[in-house]
């Protein structure tokens, strides 16, 4: 029997942060051995914020690509493939938008958000669409789950809904694709908002050690927790969020001793900062490797376009059927 299939992306607006990591790129890591693996760097969904710049988007494609191995993931077991070579995205994304309305796209969460951030008069058509290109990304392959952090919740649920009209209107063609979320959907940056590569408030996984250091030493903690003595509220503490990630078989211990004023915010810090520096380091380590190889990058990425497309392939022959454009 074959093997129920998986699709997820990440944006190459930057390089990968934590939050990428343990909200999706490790879930991904496992997965892989279960699902049959699809595993995009969306450069098309990146040009809704870099239109005026795109000479930076190869460059952290390269990163993102060098992030997603060094984490784990296996070009043997998986495709990994850049959006924009895989052509029958953008076809599918096109016929899609004829069947989406529009309020749909205006209720979506992300889009009333970055409409409010960016403020400007008119954004583009294509960050309204936004959503459909990414619901293009996962029906193309049919995928049954995609493996995301929580702020892709909605994005999910408007692809669902699309699946279901165009099957609707056409017959069935899609299945209804199931997010899955990691124990860490949300991981807080070190200003206590969401991590993200828009808030400066990012640990890399391309930092050194000592840029993670600084980086936790400058993280946000409990306020009310003054002198070392004083109790704490780990609930509302980004070093406590992380500890729970990175430091899990100790954190039973650390909450109770923060509780009881047992224990500083300093000397806390600097526990997490050793303990995110072990997680990371293998990762630093595969990353060397792989910039030291030549081409290998490359060939990659060549290979998993080859592989996607022959699937996006299949899928886009059965849509122009039922839609008549044969
Ligand atoms: P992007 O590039 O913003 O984020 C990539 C993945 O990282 C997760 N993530 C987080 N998880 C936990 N805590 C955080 N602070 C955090 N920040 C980011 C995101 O939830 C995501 O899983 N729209 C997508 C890209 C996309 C896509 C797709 C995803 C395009 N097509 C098809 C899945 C399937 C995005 O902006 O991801």
């Amino acid at each position: 029997m074959s093997k129920p299939r998986l699709l997820s992306g990440m944006q190459p607006t930057g390089v990968l942060h934590l939050g990428n990591l343990e909200g999706a790129l490790r879930n991904w890591v496992q997965l892989q051995e279960q699902y049959d693996s699809y595993f995009c760097i969306v450069d098309w969904h990146a040009l809704t914020t870099l239109a005026e710049r795109p000479e930076e988007i190869p460059h952290n494609v390269r990163e993102v690509a060098i992030d997603y191995i060094a984490a784990g993931l296996d070009p043997e077991k998986c495709a990994i493939f850049v959006q924009s070579h895989v052509k029958e995205h953008a076809e599918l994304h096109l016929l899609f938008s004829m069947i989406t309305p529009l309020g749909w796209l205006e209720r979506v969460p992300t889009y009333k958000e970055k409409r409010e951030n960016l403020q400007i008069e008119s954004v583009s058509y294509g960050l309204l669409g936004y959503p459909v290109l990414q619901a293009a990304d996962i029906l193309i392959y049919k995928a049954a789950v995609v493996p995301v952090g929580e702020d892709q919740l909605p994005h999910l649920e408007l692809t669902r809904e699309i699946a279901r009209r165009f099957n609707y209107l056409y017959g069935e063609v899609f299945p209804e694709p199931e997010a899955l979320l990691t124990p860490a959907a949300r991981v807080p940056g070190i200003d206590g908002r969401k991590m993200s590569k828009s808030y400066n408030n990012a640990i890399y996984l391309s930092d050194d050690a000592q840029t993670v250091t600084q980086k936790v030493k400058q993280a946000y903690t409990d306020p009310l927790k003054i002198r070392k003595n004083d109790p704490g509220h780990p609930e509302g503490c980004v070093v406590f969020a992380l500890h729970q990630i990175y430091s899990k078989d100790d954190a039973t211990t650390i909450e109770s001793e923060c509780r009881a004023g047992q224990r500083g915010c300093v000397d806390c810090k600097m526990q997490l900062a050793g303990n995110l520096n072990s997680a990371l380091d293998p990762l630093r380590h595969r990353r060397q490797e792989l910039l030291a190889k030549a081409g290998q990058l490359e060939r990659i990425l060549k290979g998993g376009a080859e592989k996607a497309r022959a699937v996006a392939g299949e899928t886009m022959k059965e849509v122009r059927k039922v839609m008549h454009l044969e």
